[in-house]
């Protein structure tokens, strides 16, 4: 081994670590800014060391220096710029294209060295080189469409609902048998290009009829989903350049994402397989205005003030309509006036509130609220009962009562326990639906009162309503 190899796998070691690290510091809030910082001065050094190990080896024209150099500059500017301008509420669709262009590149990793083994001729390429090319050009090219795709149905590019066309399960069979029949023949040694294209068409296709079906409420688990193939296919493209650092990073991302993935399932009570299959959930528009049968009492803003003004234990249950309404900024003033009374108030977190995982935590941390504000569901339902009032704000599904009860769409799904508060108080525009599309049980019981408003809009109506009790 060559001292520069040596430098460069223990360089490789170091990434590594800072990876394992970093993500382990991402566990809490208090320290997830030191996690991301801590990966991406491992990635840092991976890069250092590629570089490194490339200047080496000597192989690389300077004309395939200054292709290098552009395309990191270019691509380092784009992506510190959408970073650094996206808003909060359009991370997923930024995160899914960031899938596609991993995926993207890991099979076009695979494809150049497919191109490379058919210039040889040589049929003898073993199996542990030739499987994971062939695994790396299938699920990078599924992850780069699927996630553009997703990106655009999230963004409001395509429309958002499930699409199924006549005979799409055809289509699929088809397609998956060339993506897998014409991978088993590249990898027993053919030497066609021929082949090749088919398998990356094939696997393009795929990712565009995978992802077509699904609901656009229902696309934060599928980029998951997405982004855990991006990490294997990344991996594989480890396996393709025999790059240490690689290999552990896809690894890393794989099994993370695939992780988040099945949490995510779990706090909705729904398989993975119910969700890729889709036709559940069919976006944020579903507002209806039935009632729900039995009596559902309106209370004025002014009666909510003196109800949360005279609390002295608030717990606020945010949820997708916070978000939609853009309403953080007020519910964290509203707090700091319940507190700056004597109230003890605090964040009732459930997993799947919002539409993506950490949306209210992403959304109230904007707002400034102390993270330790924020409970977790298991934290936070024991304390229900002693609740003077919860404050219900935009949030729906993960409230229902329904949940408990079987035969329902969320049956099984855990919720917060805000029907066990002394009083509630919900925030909402109508009796309409959240995406699950069925009847609140919440809003017609004894103890729950419906403020019928815009959350930004009712928000600021009770915050002035408050402060005018202080005069
Ligand atoms: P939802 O059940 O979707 O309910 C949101 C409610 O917000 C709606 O009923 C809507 O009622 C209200 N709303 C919308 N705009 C509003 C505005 N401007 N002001 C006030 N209210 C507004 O939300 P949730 O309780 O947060 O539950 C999340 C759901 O999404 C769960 O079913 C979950 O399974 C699903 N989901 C979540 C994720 C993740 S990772 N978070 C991923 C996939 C699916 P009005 O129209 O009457 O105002």
């Amino acid at each position: 081994m060559s001292t520069i190899e040596i430098v460069t796998s223990l360089a490789y070691l170091a990434a590594a670590v800072g990876f394992v690290v970093g993500l382990h510091l991402m566990n809490s809030p208090a320290t997830a800014r030191q996690g991301s910082r801590l990966s991406s001065i491992g990635m840092a050094i991976a890069v250092a060391a590629t570089v490194a190990r490339l200047a080496d080896d000597g192989g690389i024209t300077a004309t395939g220096w200054a292709v290098l150099g552009g395309g990191t500059l270019l691509g380092g500017i784009v992506g510190l710029r959408s970073a650094d301008t996206v808003k909060m509420t359009a991370i997923p669709q930024l995160v899914s294209i960031f899938n596609a262009v991993g995926g993207g590149a890991a099979a076009l990793v695979a494809v150049a060295d497919f191109v490379r083994i058919i210039g040889t001729h040589d049929p003898s390429f073993p199996s542990r080189i030739m499987v994971p090319t062939a695994l790396d050009v299938i699920i990078g090219a599924i992850t780069f469409t699927g996630s553009l795709l997703a990106a655009g149905k999230l963004q409001g590019w395509v429309p958002g609902q499930p699409l199924v066309f006549p005979g799409v399960r055809v289509v699929n069979a088809a397609l998956v048998a060339v993506m897998l029949g014409g991978g088993g023949y590249l990898v027993a040694g053919s030497h066609s290009g021929w082949v090749l294209v088919g398998v990356v068409l094939a696997s393009l296709g795929f990712g565009v009829t995978m992802v077509m079906p699904i609901g656009g409420a229902d696309m934060p688990v599928v980029i998951s989903l997405l982004n855990a193939l991006t990490g294997t296919a990344v991996a594989m493209a480890g396996f393709v350049i025999d790059n240490t650092a690689l290999i552990i990073a896809g690894a890393l991302v794989g099994a993370s994402g695939a992780i988040l993935t099945k949490l995510m399932a779990d706090a909705m009570n729904r398989s993975i397989a119910n969700i890729v299959v889709g036709g559940f959930g069919t976006g944020d528009s579903a507002v209806s205005v039935t009632a729900v049968g039995g009596e559902v009492r309106q209370i004025s803003v002014a009666d909510a003030a003196i109800q949360l003004a005279y609390a002295s234990k608030v717990i606020i249950v945010p949820g997708y309509g916070l978000a939609a309404a853009q309403a953080q900024h007020e519910v964290a003033q509203l707090a700091t006036q319940l507190e700056q009374r004597g109230a003890e108030v605090s964040f009732a977190i459930h997993p799947v509130a919002g539409r993506m995982p950490g949306h209210m935590n992403v959304l109230l941390a904007e707002a400034n609220v102390p993270y330790t504000s924020l409970k977790e569901m298991d934290e936070v339902n024991p304390e229900f009962p002693q609740a003077d009032v919860a404050l219900v704000i935009g949030a729906n599904d993960v409230t229902n009562p329904a949940a408990r009860r079987a035969g329902t769409a969320i049956s099984g799904m855990p919720i917060l326990d805000v029907d066990k508060a002394r009083h509630v108080i919900v925030i909402k525009r109508s009796l309409g639906h959240g995406y699950a599309g069925i009847d609140n049980e919440l809003y017609t019981d004894p103890n729950t009162e419906m403020l019928l408003a815009d959350a930004k809009a009712g928000l600021g109506e009770l915050i002035a309503s408050v402060k005018s009790l202080d005069a």
